[in-house]
């Protein structure tokens, strides 16, 4: 497999908004059966940020993680490319996105460039990239 590499739109200051978006939209998380808030903020390819909280529910698993919130918002916008996801919760720093949301994101991959994902840390950023989170993706080009 060739290895991609992420948008060159995704340099330090851009990293440093999507942290801080990300950051920003934690605080609208609903989470009252967790406590654990989760923040995200996605790039999409004509630039646009797009961001979304985890929210919760009392039937447990109706919950939608941060991360999907924010991807099916963008999606319902019309966005169908994503660049770039920043995750940021201030309960574990650099927690990163789980199995489904991994999947979630690999539909809306760019073709040309990794998507990077980056989780907010106690001291730095972690960059990698959906094709190191989730390899060997099952995606929409399968089923053409
Ligand atoms: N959660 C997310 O929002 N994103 C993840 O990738 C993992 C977990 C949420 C779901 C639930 O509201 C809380 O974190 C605890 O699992």
């Amino acid at each position: 497999m060739t290895k991609r590499s992420a948008d060159p739109r995704v340099d330090a200051d851009m990293v440093e908004r999507l942290i801080a978006a990300a950051r920003s939209a934690a605080h609208h998380a609903y989470v009252p059966y967790s406590n654990f808030p989760v923040g995200a903020a996605i790039l999409t390819a004509d630039g646009t940020i797009v961001t979304g909280a985890n929210i919760e529910n009392a039937s447990f698993g109706l919950t939608t993680c941060g991360e999907r919130v924010a991807i099916f918002t963008a999606a319902a916008a019309g966005h169908r490319e994503i660049r770039a996801i920043a995750i940021s919760t201030p309960r574990h720093p650099g927690a990163s996105p789980c199995g489904a949301c991994r999947q979630v994101l690999n539909e809306f991959k760019p073709v040309d460039f990794d998507l990077a994902v980056m989780m907010d840390g106690p001291e730095n950023v972690i960059v990698t990239s959906l094709d190191e989170l989730l390899p060997m993706a099952f995606g929409p080009r399968d089923l053409s």
